[in-house]
C-alpha cells in the first residue's frame, strides 16, 4: 500500500480498535512528542533483511500531522501493509496509530529517528523474529510439540500397568492379574491415530460395573453439577452407556471429539502428573480401559474404566470444562518440576476433586467424587472442611489418595476456576508462552516475534468474522 493513499478503512472492526476511516484524516493533527521506543535486542541481524515491522505512534488532535507522519514512510520508501488507528488510552487529547511495515533494519532505524523529531512513538516491534536467548531455553524440559508425540510419553506408567501392589483386592487373583496384563498391552501398544481396540468385557466385569452405575445414578441427581446432569445422558445416547453395558472408548471418543474436540488415548495405568497433564494440552485424556477388582465393587485404589466413564467423560463434553482442563494442560509444557508439582495439585483439587456452588447448594464435579459412592456422600454431607478455590492456596494442599480428602476446594463455575488458573499460570516461570494449534494439532511455542506476529494475524482475522457477524446482526436488529 503506498502511504500517501488513504487507506480504506477495514470492515467488521469493533471494540476498542478504531477503523481508520477518512474522519481521522480529517482531524487536526500536527503536534507531536516523543515517549518511549523498544529497540530490538538482538544486534547481530542483518541489516538488508527486510522484515515485517509495527510502529505504534500518538498524534496530538491538529491539522496535517498524520499526513506529515505518513509521508515519512513514503519519502525512505517504507510499504505500508496495514493500519488503524484509536483513541489513546494515554491521553484523552490524542489518537494512536498502528502501523506495519516492510522494512529493513537500516530502513526502520532510520524512520524511527525521524518520528522521533515530530511524533509520539509508543512503541515499535521489529516483527523480524527477534527472540529469547537460547540459553533461557535450554534448560527447559523435554514436552511435546505435536499430539503424535504423546507417543514419547504416554506408555511411561509409574504405578500398575500388569503389576498390583500386595494390598491392591487383585493381587492374590492370577486371572484378574492376567487380564490386567491384557489391558496394559493394549494401551502400550496404542500409537496416535490407531482406532481404539474394542473390549469384549466378561460378564463379571459388567456386573462389576453395573454395581458402580446403579450406586452412584442414584446419587448424582442430588450430588452432581448442572452440567455433568446435562451430559450423562449423551453419553447413554451416543455411546450406549447403560447399567449392563461398559461402553467403548473408541465411542467415547468420537462422541467427545464431537462435543469439545477431545478425545481419549487409552493408558495402562497411572503416568506422571507431567505426562497426565501434557496429554491435556492437546486435549488427550489419557483412560484407563480396565474395569476395577469384582470383590470391591465401590472401592478401588486405583483409577478404572468406571471412574473415567462416569467420573471424568460427562464434564469432558463440556466446553467450558474442557477449556479449563486444556489450560491446565498448557500450563505444565515445559514447566519446572515444582511448577508441575503445583498445577497437579490445583488439577487433583478441582478436575478429581471440585465442588461448585449451584442455586445455593454445593455440588460435585471432580471426577474422583462423581465415580465414588462414600466421597461424595461425604464431600457434601455437611461435615467436611471447604474453602473457596484459590490456586495459590490450593496448590499447598496434601492430595491424598487412601482415604477421603482433609478439604474440597469449591468454585462457584467452572468460568471463575478458569479465570483464577489462568492467573495463576502466568507466575508459573517459563522463559515464553505456548497457545494451541487446533488445526495442526501442536503447539505453538511463542518466543519471538515472528510467532506473536502470526498469532495477531489469527487474532485479527477472527475479529474481523466478530465484527461481521455483529455488523449482520445490527442490520437484523435494524440498529
Ligand atoms: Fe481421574
Amino acid at each position: 500500500m503506498d502511504s500517501n493513499r488513504t487507506p480504506a478503512p477495514r470492515r467488521g472492526r469493533s471494540f476498542d480498535l478504531t477503523c481508520f476511516e477518512e474522519k481521522h484524516l480529517n482531524n487536526e493533527m500536527n503536534k507531536f512528542t516523543f515517549s518511549k521506543i523498544n529497540e530490538s535486542k538482538d544486534s547481530k541481524r542483518a541489516t538488508c533483511e527486510k522484515g515485517r515491522a509495527t510502529v505504534v505512534f500518538s498524534l496530538k488532535n491538529e491539522v496535517g500531522g498524520l499526513l506529515k507522519a505518513l509521508k515519512l514512510f513514503q519519502e525512505n520508501h517504507i510499504n505500508l501493509v496495514h493500519i488503524e488507528s484509536r483513541k489513546s488510552k494515554r491521553r484523552n487529547s490524542e489518537f494512536e496509530i498502528f502501523v506495519d511495515c516492510d522494512s529493513n533494519h537500516e530502513q526502520l532505524n532510520e524512520i524511527i529517528q525521524l518520528l522521533r523529531k515530530h511524533v509520539n512513538v509508543v512503541d515499535m516491534d521489529p516483527l523480524d523474529n527477534s527472540c529469547l536467548p537460547e540459553e533461557d531455553t535450554d534448560s527447559v524440559p523435554w514436552f511435546p510439540k505435536k499430539i503424535s508425540d504423546l507417543d514419547k510419553c504416554a506408555n511411561r506408567v509409574l504405578m500398575y500397568g500388569s503389576d498390583l501392589d500386595a494390598d491392591h483386592p487383585g493381587f492374590k487373583d492370577n486371572v484378574y492379574r492376567k487380564r490386567r496384563k491384557y489391558f496394559a498391552d493394549l494401551a502400550m501398544s496404542y500409537r496416535h491415530g490407531d482406532p481404539i481396540p474394542r473390549i469384549e468385557f466378561t460378564e463379571e466385569e459388567v456386573k462389576t460395573w453395573g454395581v458402580v452405575y446403579r450406586e452412584l445414578t442414584k446419587l448424582y441427581p442430588t450430588h452432581a453439577c448442572r452440567e455433568y446432569l446435562q451430559n450423562l445422558p449423551l453419553l447413554s445416547k451416543y455411546c450406549d452407556c447403560r447399567e449392563d453395558n461398559i461402553p467403548q472408548l473408541e465411542d467415547v471418543s468420537r462422541f467427545l471429539r464431537e462435543r469439545t474436540g477431545f478425545t481419549i488415548r487409552p493408558v495402562a495405568g497411572y503416568l506422571s502428573p507431567r505426562d497426565f497433564l501434557a496429554g491435556l494440552a492437546f486435549r488427550v485424556f489419557h483412560c484407563t480401559q480396565y474395569v476395577r477388582h469384582s470383590s470391591e465393587p465401590l472401592y478401588t485404589p486405583e483409577p478404572d474404566t468406571c471412574h473415567e466413564l462416569l467420573g471424568h467423560v460427562p464434564l469432558l463434553a463440556e466446553p467450558s470444562f474442557a477449556q479449563f482442563s486444556q489450560e491446565i494442560g498448557l500450563a505444565s509444557l515445559g514447566a519446572s518440576d515444582d511448577s508441575i508439582q503445583k498445577l497437579a495439585t490445583c488439577y487433583f483439587f478441582t478436575v478429581e476433586f471440585g465442588l461448585c456452588k449451584q442455586e445455593g447448594k454445593l455440588r460435585a464435579y471432580g471426577a474422583g467424587l462423581l465415580s465414588s459412592v462414600s466421597e461424595l456422600k461425604h464431600a457434601l454431607s455437611g461435615n467436611s472442611k471447604i474453602m473457596p478455590f484459590d490456586p495459590k492456596v490450593t496448590c499447598k494442599q496434601e492430595c491424598i489418595i487412601t482415604t477421603f480428602q482433609d478439604i474440597y476446594f469449591v468454585s462457584d463455575s467452572f468460568e471463575e476456576a478458569k479465570v483464577k488458573m489462568r492467573e495463576f499460570a502466568k507466575t508459573i516461570k517459563r522463559p515464553f508462552t505456548v497457545r494451541y494449534n487446533p488445526y495442526t494439532q501442536s503447539v505453538d511455542v511463542l518466543r519471538d516475534t515472528a510467532s506473536i506476529h502470526s498469532v495477531v494475524e489469527e487474532l485479527r482475522h477472527e475479529l474481523d468474522i466478530l465484527g461481521d457477524a455483529l455488523s449482520r446482526l445490527n442490520k437484523q436488529l435494524g440498529v
